[in-house]
């Protein structure tokens, strides 16, 4: 249990106004988020997909490098939408020639696809972190309390100046604006206007008077600074760390970063959601995915498969439209980099 500070106050235990972006899925790891913590920067832990076990073992493992400030990020809880049997059965008919490709059995959903909100915050919770972000919508006032009661700072994500003030409204100490540009998921729940990230961050921060965090599309020390100075606390970066020694992103995914042939693309293929990532066949060919999460637990097969076979285009491949100034290195570089 931490005693609740201010933003301000834990912002000064900060060498460096840099965080690491969350990223689920395997590329933000927890050695990651340690290298940028002990760097000066604050780590993330995408923990979105973990099991409550495994999001203690991931945050053992961060505090196991270093003894820094970290964050842990979850996707805000949202009630499963309904699905028919006959959307169901298009949605695997589009994957089924995929799964034909690889040899793989038909696509079928699992019967979990998502994981329990509650017990992945107990988990948090039972060694909080100094800071937890979440993003897809509001925390529940219980969640919010219950976090804020264990002394953790929480930040939720906007992409929209409406989303940042109702963020506001319920409490957060901090939030992030996410720009169009930024890989990954949009974060919001309201109608996205994909904004320019610098933009936000100056209406979100003179309009709410709350710590902003900006991030999308900051890819050198030159956009860090330009964040800041439009009003920012901290700059966030994922794209810029993909392709970082530390970061979990597989081989035909780095490969295909390194390459910058692609361009990026929002497409809810992969997990029923809208996601920045590189152009892929199944980007293409997939009209009718089924709603977040199904989609996203429908196609994981798929995606493992493909990643075992080397193959970048069966994968989600999510970047910002900055990809191509990532660069090959440590982390610890990368900040140092990074650094206005
Ligand atoms: C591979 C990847 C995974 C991501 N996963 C998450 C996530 O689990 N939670 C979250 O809030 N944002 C997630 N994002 C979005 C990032 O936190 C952030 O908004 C984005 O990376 C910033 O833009 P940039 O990619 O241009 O730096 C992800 C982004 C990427 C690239």
């Amino acid at each position: 249990m931490n005693a609740l500070r201010s933003w301000p106050e834990f912002q000064a235990t900060l060498r460096l106004p840099l965080m690491l972006a969350p990223m689920a899925g395997g590329t933000g790891t927890p050695t990651l988020a340690a290298a940028v913590s002990e760097a000066g920067g604050l780590g993330s832990l995408g923990a979105t997909y973990l099991t409550p076990t495994q999001i203690g073992a991931a945050m053992a493992a961060v505090r196991a490098r270093t003894d820094r400030p970290f964050a842990v990020n979850l996707f805000a809880p949202q009630p499963l939408p309904p699905v028919t049997p006959a959307e169901v059965e298009v949605a695997c008919a589009e994957l089924a020639p995929f799964h034909a490709a690889l040899r793989l059995p038909p696509p079928t959903l699992p019967p979990q696809v998502q994981e329990d909100f509650g017990a992945q915050l107990n988990a948090v919770l039972s060694d909080p972190p100094a800071v937890f972000s979440f993003t897809f919508g509001r925390l529940p006032p219980a969640a919010l309390g219950a976090l804020h009661a264990a002394g953790v700072l929480v930040v939720g994500t906007a992409t929209s100046l409406r989303e940042a003030r109702q963020l506001a409204q319920d409490g957060v100490d901090a939030v992030t604006v996410q720009g169009g540009a930024a890989g990954g998921h949009r974060g919001g729940w309201q109608e996205d206007a994909l904004a320019d990230t610098l933009t936000l961050a100056r209406q979100v921060a003179q309009d709410t008077g709350l710590p902003v965090v900006a991030a999308g599309g900051l890819m050198t020390a030159g956009d860090v600074r330009a964040a800041l100075q439009a009003g920012a606390a901290l700059a966030a970066c994922g794209t810029a760390f993909l392709l970082a020694d530390e970061a979990g992103t597989s081989t035909p995914y780095r490969r295909a970063v390194q390459e910058g042939t692609r361009d990026t693309v929002l497409t809810r293929a992969y997990s029923g959601r809208a996601a920045r990532g590189l152009q892929t066949t199944l980007t293409g060919g997939v009209h009718s995915p089924l709603p977040f999460p199904w989609q996203n637990a429908l196609t994981r097969s798929l995606r493992v498969a493909g990643a075992q076979a080397g193959h970048a285009d069966l994968l989600s491949l999510w970047a910002g439209e900055g990809y191509r100034q990532a660069r090959t290195a440590g982390a610890a570089q990368i900040v140092a980099d990074l650094t206005p």
